[in-house]
């Protein structure tokens, strides 16, 4: 692996986008460590904050989490434990905050922290001048690990697949949005939405993709955290060559370089970046299809049925066989 040494503090803060989506195996983390070598290889120095047990970006930007001194669960757990020193360079460019399967402990052992859903922002903030970047692999639950990622996060970036009840998890991922916007992080919006494993010839998923468009379009103007979000492009096409690549401790660029699944990477970094004006326009209208919206509801009204947000978070089971409970959302500081 190559690795420099140039990490040199820059002066602008770094953009720190969380890669959220609560249902499981919609994407994230092969956006997560994909995106971040796009960018890399773009010359933006970039960190990846692996807050999954499951250390699935650890694995695939080739770390062993087993081999750990230190971890993103020491970061969190004890504050006084220097983040720069957990930090692990994989690349030019390149970093990783890598998780160990021991993180599903954070959500028990800080439940009583008062500062516990700060704990990484203040993480971020001692190692920001280092980096353009940031990079935050959620895990598929909306827990205390999520929470952090959004309390510190400037924007939320949402891999999904264009499946019809996808829609209905993304209203439920823009109202914990809403909450957290309104309780820990006035700054937070909605990047918008990368589509993965993306078969665009299927019907379904190109009205998948024209009810996004129709619903982000209709936040435009207004001052809900996705008003300005859009439905990002190019695609992520299904590429059996980005599911190879993570067991081999490798990226797309260096497994397989001219995949399909490497271009569109490094063409979503661009659009990322506002270095090509790619975003997808707002389609056309349809008022015979539109569902009605209340004129004073800031909620998510994509046009499937959902349950409205509501102020006071509500249990939330998740979809995954991930190994961690779904605690309930906490918003209180
Ligand atoms: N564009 C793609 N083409 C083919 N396979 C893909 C593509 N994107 C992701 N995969 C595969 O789909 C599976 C799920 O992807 P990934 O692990 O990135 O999802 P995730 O949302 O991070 O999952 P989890 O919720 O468990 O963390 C993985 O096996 C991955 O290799
Ligand atoms: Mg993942």
């Amino acid at each position: 692996m190559t690795a420099t040494t140039d990490n040199t503090p820059t002066n602008t803060p770094p953009r720190v986008i969380a890669l959220m989506n609560q249902k499981g195996g919609v994407g994230k983390t092969t956006t997560t460590v994909n995106l971040a070598a796009a960018l890399a290889k773009l010359g933006k120095r970039t960190l990846v904050i692996d807050l999954d047990p499951q250390a699935h970006a650890t694995l695939h930007l080739g770390v062993d989490p087993s081999s750990l001194e230190s971890s993103v669960y020491d970061v969190l757990l004890e504050p006084e434990t220097e983040t720069a020193g957990a930090l692990r360079q994989t690349r030019e460019n390149l970093w990783v905050l890598p998780a160990e399967t021991d993180l599903a402990a954070v959500e028990n052992e800080l439940k009583d922290a008062p500062d516990r859903n700060q704990r990484l922002t203040k993480a971020i903030a001692s190692v920001a001048d280092r980096f353009d970047t940031v990079l935050l692999d959620c895990p598929p639950a909306l827990g205390l690990l999520t929470l952090n990622a959004l309390a510190s996060a400037g924007e939320v970036l949402i891999p999904m697949q264009a499946h019809f009840l996808a829609l209905q998890g993304v209203s439920k991922l823009l109202e914990t949005v809403t909450l957290v916007r309104q309780s820990l992080n006035s700054k937070l919006g909605v990047l918008g939405v990368v589509l993965c494993m993306h078969e665009n010839q299927t019907t379904l998923a190109q009205e998948v993709v024209a009810d996004l468009e129709d619903f982000f379009a209709s936040a435009k103007g207004t001052d809900v955290a996705w008003a300005n979000a859009v439905v990002l492009t190019p695609p992520i096409r299904r590429n059996i060559k980005l599911a190879e690549c993570p067991s081999f401790g490798q990226t797309i660029f260096e497994y397989a370089p001219t995949a399909a699944g490497a271009q569109d990477y490094t063409d979503l970094a661009g659009t990322v970046l506002g270095e090509s004006p790619k975003q997808a326009e707002p389609a056309p209208a349809q008022q015979e299809q539109a569902t009605p919206q209340p004129e004073s509801t800031p909620e998510p009204q994509a046009q499937v049925e959902h349950k409205p947000a509501q102020q006071e978070p509500t249990p939330t089971q998740t979809d995954t066989n991930s190994p961690y409970g779904n605690p309930y959302p906490d918003f209180r500081g």
